[in-house]
């Protein structure tokens, strides 16, 4: 709300942006003709020469991988100066090529800023010249796309060029500290195209600044690429089903890392809270009023004058006991880490950093010196392993005076931040370890941060899961960081654009993501607030937080009435947690998102196409928030790609066995036929009661087996011991699968094979709970068991219900049965989860 337009820099205020616009490839003598292409370490090696240029040709490489990944790569066949190429976003054996340069005439007549530009009073000296790249991608055949994280738009991207452009500034990726205009914090350079049977993406691997225009062609979409440095590297990636795209994405990138358990709980953030006092007055509410969370989170305030890994001892005299002290109720502390180091040699992080030439360095080769919270600041250079090594031993106990093993880390203000840097950023001829323009690096400045912290935790809890939040990302941050979406408003419209922003943020690979509770800036009415509880429980990552100017707003400060409803939407969340931890895992070793368009799941059905105020949480899983004032009633469209039916999702409430029908499906009633109880048919838009009292319209998909935890506990620690409920909700030909993923919640031990993951079928009326990965672990407590079964979508009374356990042994099990509703509970099977067992239904 405070963003002032004239700080930012629009296309007309960049001379690469002015001079990529203007050249439209008509100049026959700007045409590449490729010379001697010939076979080279799998790929096709070739010479590129057009007639402005003809001494001096660039060098195409084409490779082909396995996976079917099509990539080009582009640079100077020669070069005095060799141009950045990215580091260290790769994974695997997708090796690195090199190429090299000349200068390039410039053909658009745009002469201006080429060797020199200045915007706001900041001057960029540009030691190299106009460095600038660019190249056209036509998606044959499609109509649309989406990707290009993070924007605060739609989730399909409209024209940016072109009669009727929705807009006429290209999409530009360079991260930055502003909200409610883009680009926001963060990158992943990667653009999707979607039609029934066919996904396409490409995928442009330059941290520079970087645009991209999208317009129609004859039956097509055209695309413009352009960064203002670095080399074209271009991987174009394409398969049958979106999610086939996706997973060669992560296998160019890396998947999701496996976070703790504690971390999918709920966290409790505000800037500020403010002493020891306040901490475990918080911390004690929540118990007093039974609201399960799992994390305490503290801003900027908590150290001496924002000099980060310190505490203000006045406010918090015994960090460590504090810790100790929520720990004993299984819960963590979070504090924020900034990469701005308060220049104050009686600071020893910075004053340890100075003397070993640790900072970024400004253009004359000085330590690099600018304005943020604490006052003037330097920044670490996270380029430099050496100071990624010196940053990760800053968090142990000894250096990070205060910590405990209970403590995780916040990353914010990565872009980097700098209050007096143009656009609030580092200038662009910055230096960097190596002699790296920061130009070069920009959008990779908090990836690198991230890595280095995710270093320090290993350190500090050596074989044991990392968390940090972080603000700024790049292609790849998925590894290293979850992600939030920065500073939104305590609005409705910022309610309704979070879901496309997560959508968007999961296509990009960064699955980890969530945005402020509530609303980070102004006071969100109880109604307001509440919604948001509602659409955040199933969001990968669930934080409240609030501005240091706002009223407090902790959940009892509402009364009872508004208090019961966030409890019960925080429960719901903990309530799916063996579901949204199973598909924690899937993103982890799969690289599948977790928060899902519809059209991800259902590719065929074409009304998915534009939608994106719905999502899929898995494939199990359709939620639709509320995100307007006083709604009584929602339209929600439950997808179909054939035969597809829905149930209700209960939402949290717990079934007290008999009655529980009535409950359950009163607010459906009337709405559907006789189709298995209640479910409703898939390829139409329903109209489902939502009050505020009820919490949003949640459905499960025919054919799907959700694990849950129905026990409202205080924290996750608390729930490990838990007993199942198994979700099976079957499809028109009466079978559902699905999957359950257990570990140790704590340690990288899954990594060698220490988690057990169970397949569940239901199939000609028999439930089979099989072991298909994972060689065990051991728990430290009794293996949890299955406490019930509840099947939906049933149309008849079994005879008898009867449970056998692989290792022998077996018994009836009491069940009851409800004809309208279609729906059957099996009463404690009491088997434990980690061994397998089949339950059948007897006609
Ligand atoms: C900006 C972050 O986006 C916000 O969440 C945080 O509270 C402030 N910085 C203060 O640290």
């Amino acid at each position: 709300m405070a963003f002032k337009e004239e700080e930012f820099r629009y296309c007309k205020d960049s001379s690469f942006c002015r001079r990529q616009r203007k050249f439209d490839g008509q100049d026959d003598r700007a045409t590449y003709k490729l010379h001697n292409a010939h076979l080279e370490d799998n790929g096709v090696v070739a010479e590129m020469k057009n007639a402005l240029n003809p001494n001096q040709p660039l060098k195409l490489r084409a490779t082909i991988y396995k996976s079917g990944i099509f990539r080009i790569e582009i640079d100077e066949a020669s070069s005095a100066k060799p141009r950045y190429r990215v580091k260290d976003v790769l994974v695997g054996d997708i090796s690195q090529h090199s190429s090299s340069e000349g200068a390039m005439e410039d053909i658009t007549g745009e002469n201006d800023g080429l060797w020199e530009e200045s915007f706001k009073g900041h001057s960029d000296s540009k030691p190299n010249g106009p460095e600038s790249i660019g190249v056209d991608f036509d998606f044959m055949g499609a109509k649309h796309v989406y990707g290009l994280p993070e924007r605060g738009s739609r989730l399909m991207l409209g024209n940016t060029r072109g009669e009727g452009a929705a807009r006429d500034e290209p999409y530009r990726l360079y991260n930055l500290d502003v909200f409610e205009y883009e680009p926001l914090y963060g990158a992943v350079p990667i653009l999707y195209s979607h039609r029934p049977n066919f996904s396409s993406a490409l995928f442009w691997l330059n941290a520079a600044e970087t645009m991209v225009d999208v317009e129609d062609g004859p039956d097509m979409k055209r695309t413009h690429w352009f960064s203002e440095s670095g080399v074209i590297d271009v991987f174009l990636l394409s398969s049958d089903t979106p999610k086939g795209v996706q997973m060669q994405f992560a296998s160019l990138v890396g998947t999701q890392f496996m976070p703790p358990m504690f971390s999918l709980g709920y966290h409790q953030c505000r800037w500020n809270y403010k002493d020891d006092a306040d901490v475990r007055m918080v911390d004690s509410k929540f118990d007093e009023y039974d609201i399960p969370y799992d994390v305490l989170w503290l801003d900027i305030e908590h150290t001496v004058g924002k000099r980060y890994l310190t505490w203000d001892k006045h406010l918090f005299p015994d960090p460590e006991g504090l810790q100790h002290d929520l720990a004993s109720r299984g819960r963590k502390m979070v504090t924020i880490i900034d990469p701005h180091l308060k220049v104050d040699m009686g600071y020893s992080v910075y004053a340890e950093a100075k003397r070993l030439g640790f900072f970024c360095k400004n253009k004359d080769g000085g330590d690099f010196e600018g304005h943020c919270w604490p006052g003037t600041s330097s920044w670490l250079d996270y380029l430099n392993p050496e100071v990624r090594d010196y940053w990760a031993s800053r968090f142990l106990p000894a250096n990070y005076v205060g910590s405990t093993e209970h403590l995780y880390t916040w990353n914010d203000m990565n872009e980097p931040s700098v209050f007096n840097g143009p656009e609030i950023t580092m200038p662009k001829d910055l230096l960097h370890y190596g002699n790296v323009e920061h130009r070069d690096v920009h959008n990779l400045y908090g990836f690198y941060m991230t890595m280095a912290t995710v270093a320090g935790h290993k350190l500090l809890r050596p074989g044991r899961r990392p968390f940090i939040l972080s603000r700024a990302f790049f292609a790849g941050s998925q590894r290293y960081a979850a992600v939030w979406t920065g500073d939104n408003g305590a609005r409705w419209d910022h309610l309704a654009s979070a879901t496309p922003m997560l959508l968007q943020l999961s296509l990009g690979g960064i699955h980890f993501c969530g945005a402020d509770v509530g609303g980070f800036f102004g006071n969100p009415e109880p109604e307001l607030l509440v919604r948001w509880y509602q659409a955040a429980a199933y969001t990968p990552f669930f934080r409240g937080h609030a501005h240091i100017d706002t009223q407090r707003r902790e959940p009892w400060l509402f009364g009872d009435v508004v208090m019961g409803q966030i409890r019960a939407a925080i429960r719901a969340r903990y309530l799916v947690l063996p579901y949204l931890y199973t598909l924690f895992h899937m993103a982890h070793t799969q690289g599948l998102p977790i928060m899902r368009p519809l059209w991800m799941e259902f590719p065929g059905d074409e009304v998915t196409i534009a939608m994106d105020d719905e999502f899929m949480l898995g494939e199990a899983l359709l939620v639709k928030p509320v995100v307007s004032a006083n709604t009584r009633s929602s339209n929600v469209y439950l997808p179909s790609d054939k035969d597809d039916i829905w149930y209700p999702f209960r939402n949290g409430q717990t079934p007290k066995e008999q009655g529980v029908f009535t409950s359950l499906w009163s607010r459906f009633r009337g709405q559907t036929g006789s189709l298995r109880g209640q479910a409703q048919a898939g390829g139409k838009t329903i109209s489902v009661d939502s009050g505020v009292e009820q919490g949003i319209p949640v459905f499960q998909r025919g054919g799907t087996i959700i694990p849950t935890r129905e026990r409202a506990r205080r924290s996750t620690s608390a729930m490990r011991a838990d007993p199942f409920t198994l979700h099976v909700a079957l499809n028109v030909r009466e079978e559902a699968s699905g999957s359950l993923y257990l570990d140790d919640g704590d340690t990288d031990e899954h990594t060698a094979g220490g988690f057990f993951l169970f397949g569940l079928k239901f199939q000609s009326n028999q439930l089979e709970y099989r072991q298909t990965e994972g060689s065990g672990f051991k728990f430290s407590h009794p293996p949890p068991a299955l406490e019930r079964v509840i099947v939906y979508g049933i149309t008849k009374q079994p005879a008898r219900v009867t449970l056998k356990r692989k290792n022998g042994g077996g018994s009836e099990l009491e069940f009851i049965y409800d004809k309208e509703s279609a729906m059957l509970i099996v009463r404690k099977p009491n088997v434990p989860m980690n061994e397998e067992w089949s339950i059948s239904f007897a006609k």
